[in-house]
């Protein structure tokens, strides 16, 4: 695992909740396989990964649904539960909120809200009142849930999960089932409610853009492995592995053979630290990092920070919107790159340009 940022270095605060080598196999497939990592009061920590690799159980078991096969759960510097020992799900002050939350559709909205509330009725009664005008929808306190559109339900179920103040928040891609006008209001309000609570919350999601936008820490999950761990920029800027960079975006790669600590490529020499002679390398970056430019027909010359240009022939240009998308073969060697840039940029089928490849925008990883 690459850890880019110390998270819990010696003297830093407790974290609120720390799991430590957490495992759990089901039928001898280890589903989590030694995941640890810490959330801090106030934080985001978001566990992201493609569907399967273990997010959802990593969850469970820090809910207390399900026990680990092996590690441990801290929670404000107590252990919580390990294989032996486990506090019961009820009593760890946790939040839930999953994808398929579930009102009480015979209860009213205020009583949804206060339903894992102590206390008085009048107590109980004032908590969900202020959590409702939170995420704005006290008018609503005694209605039932079905006069409710599906995103004002979900902000229901979030002052409800919130109500009690739970010390950590859990959940499971709790806004995949909103269009996405709705999900950037919610999830904007989510993240302001739970900082004004200092609350720690895990977020699973598999989309790195709710990731990038949420998370002041991104756990990158795969096979049941944290495989890199840090602050959201880090992550992006400075991927693990190939996979790593193709999670977030689609890739370009060159494969070279290191000579004398150089990768030779189309577009010249790529230094490859740490890559001993005779390794297979790819050199991967991501397609709004490759530079166009016309083609005038003079040769083209090198430089440091972008090496040599290549001629390449257009194949194929989209309009996305936000973007074009413009795929390119290299005329000497037929190797396939893919550009995007801002805007609208429409160049025609068969049009010749020149492409660079600049070097401080490119990760060189080991063939695999
Ligand atoms: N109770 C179970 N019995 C057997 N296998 C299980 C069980 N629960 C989960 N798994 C398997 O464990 C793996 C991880 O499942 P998990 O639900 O944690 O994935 P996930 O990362 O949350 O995926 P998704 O993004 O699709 O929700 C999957 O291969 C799943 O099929
Ligand atoms: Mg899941």
């Amino acid at each position: 695992m690459v850890g880019n940022d110390k998270v819990n270095a010696p003297g830093s605060p407790t974290p609120r909740l720390e799991i430590r080598n957490l495992v759990r196999a089901y039928g001898g497939r280890r589903v989590v396989d030694d995941v640890s990592l810490t959330v801090m009061p106030g934080q985001v920590t978001c566990l992201l990964g493609p569907s399967g690799c273990g997010k959802s159980t990593t969850l469970r078991m820090i809910a207390g649904v399900e026990m680990q096969d092996a590690g441990e759960i801290w929670v404000d510097g107590n252990l919580i539960c390990d294989t032996v020992f486990r506090v019961p799900p009820e009593r760890r002050q946790i939040g839930l909120m999953f994808q398929d939350f579930a009102l009480f559709p015979h209860l009213t909205v205020g009583a949804n809200v206060a339903f894992g509330l102590t206390g008085s009725k009048a107590e109980k009664r004032e908590r969900a009142e202020e959590m409702l005008s939170r995420v704005h929808l006290k008018r609503f306190i005694d209605a039932y849930p079905d006069s409710l559109s599906g995103g004002e339900q979900q902000r229901v179920a979030l002052a409800r999960a919130l109500a009690p103040r739970p010390r950590i928040m859990l959940m499971d891609e709790p806004f995949s089932g909103l269009d996405n006008r709705l999900r950037d209001g919610i999830r904007d309000e989510t993240l302001a409610l739970m900082r004004e609570e200092d609350t720690a919350v895990l977020l699973v999601t598999h989309e790195p853009e709710e990731a990038m936008r949420m998370a002041d820490q991104i756990a990158l999950m795969r096979d049941g492995r944290v495989v890199q761990l840090g602050a959201p920029y880090n992550v992006y800027t400075r991927p693990a592995d190939k996979a790593a960079v193709a999670f977030f975006s689609d890739t370009n790669v060159l494969k070279a053979k290191v000579e004398g600590a150089l990768a030779m490529t189309p577009f010249g020499r790529f230094l490859a630290p740490g890559h001993p002679d005779g390794t297979e390398v790819e050199i991967v970056f991501r397609p709004q990092h490759l530079r166009i430019d016309f083609d005038r027909g003079m040769p083209p010359a090198p430089t440091p920070t972008e090496g040599t240009p290549a001629r390449a022939e257009v194949e194929r240009a989209r309009f996305l919107g936000n973007e074009s998308l413009i795929e390119f073969k290299l005329v000497e060697t037929g190797i396939r790159l893919k550009a995007t840039v801002p805007n609208v940029f429409l160049p025609k089928v068969g049009t010749m340009l020149l492409l660079r490849v600049p070097r401080d925008r490119c990760f060189v990883f080991e063939a695999g």
